[in-house]
């Protein structure tokens, strides 16, 4: 039997849809399938049920945060190189909030100054970042517990 409260909403950004053709060294060499093929396993152990969502389109991302609530109960998102900057990815977070989880692969808090800087701040519930993609399992625990679920 499934839980009440636990759909999952999994976001992935910009350059995600090519993940396996990123830098190995930080992004593990997995594509994005191969990544949602772990999220559902551990997802699945959880009894949460993922709903996986990637676009290259800043509006899409966007058009899909405004109706969040509407197909999902908490959210992660890895909105990739718009974390550092996307103020209207930002807006778009509160306008039809679900709690949140940000998720990077990569260890932002030690690479380039900009990737220091995450713009949903004060949006998401917790960050985590520089486990790979192990975080996501770390993320989908704190949303089951965070849900009740
Ligand atoms: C990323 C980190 C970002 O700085 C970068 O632009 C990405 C991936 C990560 O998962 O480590 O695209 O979000």
């Amino acid at each position: 039997m499934s839980r009440a409260n636990n759909r999952i909403a999994v976001l992935h950004g910009v350059n995600f849809d090519v993940l396996e053709k990123r830098d190995p060294d930080l992004y593990g060499g997995i594509s994005l399938s191969e990544l949602e093929y772990r999220i559902g396993g551990w997802a699945a152990e959880m009894e949460l049920e993922p709903i996986f969502f990637q676009t290259n389109s800043e509006a899409e991302f966007c058009g899909y945060l405004h109706r969040v609530s509407e197909t999902a109960d908490g959210a992660i998102i890895n909105a990739g190189a718009w974390t550092h900057y996307s103020r209207a990815i930002g807006d778009a977070l509160a306008v039809d909030p679900v709690p949140t989880v940000e998720v990077h692969l990569s260890d932002v808090e030690n690479r380039e100054d900009w990737r220091k800087v995450s713009v949903f701040d004060g949006l998401v519930e917790s960050k985590i970042s520089g486990k790979g993609v192990d975080g996501y399992q770390e993320a989908l625990k704190l949303l089951a517990d965070r849900l009740g679920a």
